[in-house]
């Protein structure tokens, strides 16, 4: 399966390090498993920044990093080696492959920890670790206090807490060649499941069929898991963002909103189509369709180094707007209407967000301390653009022809030096491709 190489890893970790302090020490922890009823737990997934600094996909594990006189170290704990825990639970990779297979400078059991780290935290200035990790946090306060209640030794703690997510976060908004090439992939075959989804759909089936064709055709392709719970969404239902329910029928005439992407080696794809059950768009379903996918385009054309979310914003604004005064949707100056935002109202989530390692990547959205300054793009982001249109069954201020209709389509973009590359440009999206491909 493809994957990030170790280098790749080490890489990373060396970008950490160029940004700690000398005379200081930075924790990471893996995810824990997570129960889903009485003794039985969900598909594992790793902590992604402590993904992203090792590849190493065991729950419970630790990454130190430490520099001390300008001399780096990267050291694991892990699970040890256990006949008995690995014939029930699973193959665990031990000390020994780890310094191996991973690179790291030294590997140590979960259980050496606390005295080892307690050594490594003296004399240091800093200790880095994520704020927002409860356990890790406790973590470091219990290994602080047992350097501390040393001191009489001789012993010296560190006096200075840094909150690590910043800057992993921002590391991680900047995506690396490998790193991008796995997005083409994990893109590439989430386009294979859009496709075959199209082709399998037919009015009377259930939502969850389509949902399983989807899976299947990411399993197929080595993409395991997907980046989040897949959503399809018949009629009205694409009128709840947040669908997964996925349990009703297909009707004729609706139209079928498919959100789905599947994550190859941690890196998620997120793309969305909106297409026709019965593989013909309708009269009103073609005019509010056009629309939306004119807004995409017109957003997606607009992306280059030093564009930024709020100038892609303002174009949907503005696109949107003039369609749906042009529809009689919304009335009155088109100048103000934009201004207002007024088209906000059927067009009830953000434009777009980074894409990585998570679904909803990490990363700032904004460039300065008082958050007013949008962030400028830079080659080697990766970014969502996903317009759409929500007119709900129940809502009578609108012409009954609109009812019913949601429709998002969402693309992944990769910010480069002359402009972007779309990776989703390969999955079908105009009316005239859809339909082609759903008659066959
Ligand atoms: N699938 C979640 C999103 O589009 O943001
Ligand atoms: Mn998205
Ligand atoms: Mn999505």
């Amino acid at each position: 399966m493809a994957s990030l190489s170790m280098s790749d890893f080490k890489n990373h970790r060396e970008r950490f390090f160029s940004q700690m302090s000398d005379n200081s020490l930075a924790l990471f922890s893996a995810a824990s498993e997570v129960t889903r009823s009485n003794d039985t737990e969900f598909n594992f997934c790793q902590n992604k920044s402590f993904y992203y600094l090792t590849g190493f996909n065991e729950p419970d594990a630790l990454l130190v990093l430490l520099k001390r006189d300008n001399k780096t170290q990267a050291i694991l704990f892990s699970l040890p080696k256990d006949k008995d825990q690995e014939v029930w639970h699973g193959r665990r990779v031990g000390q020994e492959k780890a310094s191996q297979e991973y690179g790291f400078d030294q590997c140590f059991t979960l259980d050496e920890q606390n005295d080892l780290i307690s050594q490594y935290l003296n004399g240091l200035t800093q200790v880095y670790f994520a704020f927002d990790d409860k356990l890790l946090t406790q973590k470091v306060f219990d290994l602080l206090a047992q350097v501390r209640s040393a001191v009489r030794q001789g012993v010296k703690a560190p006096s200075q807490l840094v909150d690590a997510s910043p800057l992993i976060n921002e590391q991680r908004l900047i995506k690396s060649a490998n790193e991008i090439e796995l997005m083409r992939q994990a893109n590439y075959i989430s386009i294979l499941a859009h496709k075959r989804a199209m082709q399998q759909t037919q009015v009377g089936l259930f939502e969850y069929q389509i949902e399983n064709e989807i899976l299947h055709e990411f399993t197929r392709h080595g993409a395991r898991h997907p980046a989040y719970a897949t959503i399809v969404a018949g009629g009205d239902n694409a009128n709840i963002l947040h669908y997964t329910n996925n349990d009703d029928r297909l009707n004729n005439n609706d139209l079928l909103l498919i959100d789905a992407g599947g994550e190859l080696s941690g890196y998620a794809a997120d793309i969305t189509r909106t297409f026709p059950i019965n593989g013909k768009f309708t009269e009103p379903q073609k005019i509010l369709y056009q629309l939306v996918l004119d807004a995409k385009s017109q957003v997606i054309a607009a992306i280059k180094p030093g564009t930024c979310f709020i100038t892609l914003n303002a174009i949907a604004n503005e696109c949107l707007t003039k369609g749906l005064v042009e529809l009689g949707i919304l009335s009155g100056n088109i100048a103000e209407l934009v201004e207002e935002k007024v088209c906000k109202r059927y067009f009830i989530h953000g434009l777009g967000h980074w894409l990585g390692l998570d679904v909803h990547d990490v990363g700032d959205y904004h460039m300065n301390e008082s958050r007013q300054q949008c962030r400028e793009f830079t080659p080697g982001m990766v970014l969502t653009i996903e317009p759409g249109l929500y007119m709900p069954l129940d809502d009578n201020t609108i012409d009954a022809k609109w009812r019913g209709i949601g429709i998002r389509i969402e693309d992944n973009i990769v910010v480069t030096q002359q402009g972007c590359e779309n990776l989703t440009q390969d999955c079908p999206e105009t009316i005239a491709d859809i339909e082609a491909l759903m008659a066959n």
